[in-house]
């Protein structure tokens, strides 16, 4: 099969082999890229027309047990410049977030032990009372099935855990000894069965990833099934063992993003900050390319610059109502408009 053929089977049947996956994925060509583009922005336009979700993004917490080799809240990086969030400001987030606009507040953060279930599920429970009409995504990491349950009582709607690669040699490479692949799909399987709307995802271009890897990637998607899935470039981070790597490409991710569009036709899928910081353009790229979600920063200013899991992360110096003026124009620009409902997952 040549690539327009393999474009043409994951279009119509949602899925592809492995080895056809990762044939695409290494010689698609310019000529074939754009068909593809096209392909996945039609179906974002058939299932959303022009409107982009957005999602208030609180990064409640830079402290972080892990030690990803790639991230930089990395508990081995000490020259990161630890914080946390307290409810009061986390509230006051989500207060000036309403505000705006947002119908979405995401909370996410290193795994931070200080993030009891007894403090979240407060948390949570005061945002749904306050907001109920706002849903609330939780990015908390790897928690026990007991602690996803509590959460989910408490009113949370959605979780986010990436599982950043599907392959378990790969991830070993990026992760310590400790952490598994298994317990990261295990987190998933139980985050979908407890009734959360589910997000996976990974980056593009970390170290030691393969066209094989990132097929195995969509696979399992495939698999899953996502409601949200998050798709951005690896950026190194100057204080991880990752320094020196070199970022993914741009257009892989948006090859990535159209592919994830065609399997997944009715997936919520950011064009992520990653994605804007590796391409002045990526955001409108990836909206081109499928994507029909973007996740503006919430956060305090006065943290902003100490999340930085890559460097030369972009908009840690705007205040939010600078950052949706922005979006809302580049949007505008290619003749898309940002929407304030809240984008639930519909089948
Ligand atoms: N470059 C790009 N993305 C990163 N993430 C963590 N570190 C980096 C990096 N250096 C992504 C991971 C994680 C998400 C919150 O951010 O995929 O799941
Ligand atoms: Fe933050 Fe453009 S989105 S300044």
């Amino acid at each position: 099969m040549n690539n327009i053929e393999i474009i043409e089977k994951i279009e119509s049947t949602g899925t592809a082999s492995k080895q056809e996956l990762a044939f695409l994925l290494e010689t698609i060509n310019d000529s074939e890229f754009e068909v593809l583009r096209k392909k996945a922005q039609k179906k974002s336009l058939d299932h959303f027309s022009n409107k982009i979700y957005i999602r208030g993004l609180i990064e409640l917490s830079s402290y972080c047990k892990n030690d990803c080799l790639y991230c930089g809240l990395r508990r081995s990086n000490k020259s990161a410049v630890r914080y946390r969030l307290n409810k009061e400001q986390i509230l006051s987030c989500c207060n000036s977030g309403y505000s705006l606009g947002f119908r979405t507040f995401v909370l996410q953060g290193g795994e931070d032990g200080y993030y009891t279930d007894e403090v979240m599920c407060d948390i949570v429970s005061e945002i749904k009372s306050l907001y109920p009409d706002c849903a609330v995504t939780l990015s908390l990491g790897e928690r026990t099935e007991e602690s996803y349950r509590r959460l989910f009582e408490s009113g949370a709607d959605r979780y986010l855990l990436r599982h950043e690669t599907a392959n378990e040699e790969h991830y070993k490479k990026l992760h310590p000894s400790e952490m598994s692949l298994a317990n990261r799909k295990n987190c998933l399987y139980t985050l979908r069965k407890i009734g959360y709307q589910t997000g996976a995802g990974f980056m593009v271009g970390s170290p030691y990833q393969t066209y094989e890897t990132l097929a195995e990637d969509l696979l399992f998607l495939k698999d899953l099934n996502p409601q949200m899935c998050g798709i951005g470039p690896f950026i190194p981070h100057k204080d991880t063992p990752f320094a020196n790597e070199k970022s993914g490409s741009v257009r892989l991710t948006l090859v990535l993003l159209s592919l994830v569009r065609l399997m997944l036709p009715k997936v919520l899928l950011p064009a992520t900050t990653a994605l804007g910081t590796a391409d002045g353009q990526g955001r409108e790229k990836g909206v081109l390319h499928g994507a029909n979600v973007v996740m503006p920063n919430l956060s305090p200013t006065e943290h902003r610059a100490d999340y930085l899991l890559y460097d030369n992360k972009i908009c840690t110096g705007d205040e939010a109502a600078e950052c949706i003026k922005c979006l809302s124009n580049r949007m505008k620009s290619i003749g898309y408009k940002i929407v304030t409902d809240r984008g639930d997952y519909s089948e």
